[in-house]
Formats: structure tokens, C-alpha cells, sequence
């Protein structure tokens, strides 16, 4: 059976996709979908490789019951291959994963609040960097990830075999 295969992209894999990976997880295993999912996050920067997600990105995802587990990975280009949705968090990271993208990728690539139902589809917003500012943007990053992955999975379930 064909796994839907859905892939997170932002800038350094520490905050923004690793939360929208582990939401999306929750939800997911909350559905009792598991077995029909590969879920995984990654940046297009080198910058963090290797490293945990952010302290503060954890310990927000933790007060909504969510455990981010991620490993920080750099975008490769089998990930192409491998993905049927590739999610960006923002229009840079889209731009950069679009770029990378060879002719026969065979993921559609989107912006991720492209499924936020607060958001304007005509204006689809970036997912905002917390990792410069205080604790209210992690939170704030946190409701988009939970509405928009919701929603994302509310889409994709159409298709899914369960
Ligand atoms: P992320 O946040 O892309 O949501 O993981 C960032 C993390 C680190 C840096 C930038 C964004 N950085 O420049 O180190």
C-alpha cells in the first residue's frame, strides 16, 4: 500500500517545520491514520544539521500534548522522489525548494497555510520566524500549525486509503 508521504521545509529544520511535523504526527495518530503516513520535516539551510528542535519550540509544542522529535536534515534531492506533498513554511523556503526542484519531481509543492482556514487564499501568509523574537510567537506559530494541519489532513483524507 502507498504511504501519502507529506514533507515540512523551512529555513533551519529547528522551529517552524519540526512544529508542523510533530502537530501533523498528533493529529494523525490521534486519527488513528499512522499506518497510512510518512511524515518528515527538513530545512533548506545546513545551518542546524543534526540538532534537536528549538528548547522553546519543544517546551510549546509539550503544553499542547505534542512531543517534536526531530533530528535537523537539509533538503535533498530525493526528497523529490520520495514526497507527495512538500509543504513550505514560507514564500523564501518555497522559492528555494522550487529551485531545487528537477523536472521529473513528482511532489506537489505548496505553501503550508495555503490549508489555514483563517488565512485570505487570495494572500496565503508565511508561517512568521519565531526564532528571533519571545515565547508569544512559538505560541502563536503553534495555533497555526494545529489549525492548518488539521485542515491539511481534513484535504488530504479524501485520498487517503485507510
Ligand atoms: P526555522 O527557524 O527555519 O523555523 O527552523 C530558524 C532557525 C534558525 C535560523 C533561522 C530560522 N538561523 O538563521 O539560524
Amino acid at each position: 500500500m502507498h504511504k501519502t508521504a507529506v514533507l515540512f521545509v523551512c529555513l533551519g529544520n529547528i522551529c517552524r517545520s519540526p512544529a508542523a511535523e510533530g502537530t501533523f504526527r498528533h493529529l494523525v495518530k490521534e486519527a488513528g491514520l499512522e499506518h497510512a503516513f510518512h511524515i518528515d520535516s527538513c530545512g533548506t539551510s545546513a545551518y542546524h544539521i543534526g540538532e534537536p528542535a528549538n528548547a522553546r519550540s519543544r517546551r510549546t509544542a509539550a503544553r499542547h500534548g505534542i512531543t517534536l522529535t526531530s533530528r535537523a536534515r537539509q533538503l535533498q534531492l530525493d526528497d523529490f522522489q520520495t514526497f507527495d506533498h512538500i509543504l513550505a513554511m514560507d514564500r523564501s523556503n518555497l522559492q528555494d525548494v522550487l529551485r531545487m526542484a528537477p523536472a521529473e519531481s513528482r511532489a506537489t509543492i505548496a505553501l503550508f497555510r495555503t490549508f489555514d482556514p483563517e488565512a485570505n487564499p487570495e494572500k496565503v501568509p508565511d508561517v512568521p520566524d519565531p526564532y528571533y523574537g519571545g515565547d508569544d510567537g512559538f505560541e502563536e506559530v503553534q495555533q497555526i500549525m494545529l489549525r492548518t494541519s488539521q485542515s491539511f489532513l481534513r484535504h488530504i483524507r479524501g485520498v487517503v486509503h485507510e
